[in-house]
């Protein structure tokens, strides 16, 4: 593994590894051993889009394993004034050991990953969220033991979370449904490597969606970068919505996930939200663990 750009890169073996090492870190920090991997490294995050649990998170972890991380904020870089990232990943490759990009376009992580020469993370796009999915596969796995027949359901717009979230949840061997409204399904991409397998399906309802499923998924109606289409959204998505409804048809032990920041009362009931608190702030933590399994498996000398 040379970079993480999207969930569609990695081998179920690579997820699996990823999080093994995730689950060993966070007993290290809980247990107080000391882990600093990555001591005397430093790598850069450049923001183009906002952020609370990747910026602090992805900082906070580099800390614990010994390095820096530097805050980039695109609009104060150059890049926010048009230098271009093929020249912008050609001169971080000099100072730096690792970047971490959040950004719109998808082609701008490849082009980063392209002509630098150091590992490269998504920290979102609008095509994927990949450390996010890591981290919910994590928290899966702590709640449930396992992924083999369980079935994940996503209820909601086809963004980026849905891509990486039907990409994750398949490559580990869990059944995966969706329900989005029409003219908001996932990328074409998604859709194509998610139709070779026989355990996923898209429909239009969610209780259709949520029978049976074992852990619910939402995300917010409009992403970053949709400002502009909130109240069309708002007119699409009604009803697409994690509630009461939804939960009397998963199973009775069915686990709630959410990316944050949630909005409740559109995508998620604040009943059904603080029901599953629990769950949804562990999914929140495990970023920090399952990032500094990323970071410690691309930039550490780590076997
Ligand atoms: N879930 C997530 O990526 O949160 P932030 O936008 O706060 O980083
Ligand atoms: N789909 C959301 C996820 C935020 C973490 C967005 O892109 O804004």
């Amino acid at each position: 593994m040379k970079h993480l750009l999207k969930m569609m890169d990695l081998s179920t073996e690579e997820i699996i590894e990823i999080l093994n090492l995730a689950d060993q870190l966070k007993y290290e920090l809980k247990h107080g051993i000391p882990h600093t991997y990555l001591s005397g490294k430093t790598r850069g995050m450049i923001f183009q889009k906002a952020s609370t649990r990747t910026r602090v998170s992805f900082e906070t972890g580099m800390y614990q394993l010994g390095g820096n991380a530097l805050f980039l904020s695109s609009s104060e870089m150059q890049i926010g004034r048009g230098e271009p990232v093929q020249d912008t990943a050609r001169v971080l490759s000099r100072y730096l050991d690792g970047v971490m990009i959040r950004t719109y376009e998808q082609a701008e992580v490849e082009n980063l990953a392209e002509y630098g020469n150091i590992p490269i993370i998504n920290g979102l796009t609008d095509l994927s969220h990949p450390c996010q999915v890591l981290a919910d596969l994590m928290t899966i796995r702590e709640y449930k033991n396992k992924f083999e027949g369980l079935k994940m359901c996503y209820i909601g717009d086809g963004n980026n979370m849905a891509n990486s979230l039907t990409v994750g949840c398949l490559k580990v061997g869990m059944d995966v449904t969706l329900a989005c409204p029409e003219g908001y399904y996932p990328a074409e991409s998604t859709l194509t490597f998610a139709k070779q397998y026989p355990n996923f399906k898209i429909v239009n309802d969610p209780v259709e969606a949520a029978k049976d499923a074992d852990v619910l998924f939402t995300d917010v109606w409009a992403s970053m970068g949709q400002e502009s289409e909130v109240e069309q959204r708002k007119i699409a998505f009604k009803g697409y919505q994690i509630n009461d409804a939804v939960m009397a048809v998963a199973k009775p032990d069915a686990m709630v996930q959410h990316c944050l920041p949630a909005h409740r009362e559109e995508e998620i009931t604040t009943k059904v939200f603080e029901e599953h608190a629990n769950e949804i702030f562990d999914e929140a933590e495990n970023r920090l663990h399952a990032q500094k399994a990323v970071m410690v498996m691309l930039m550490g000398d780590k076997d």
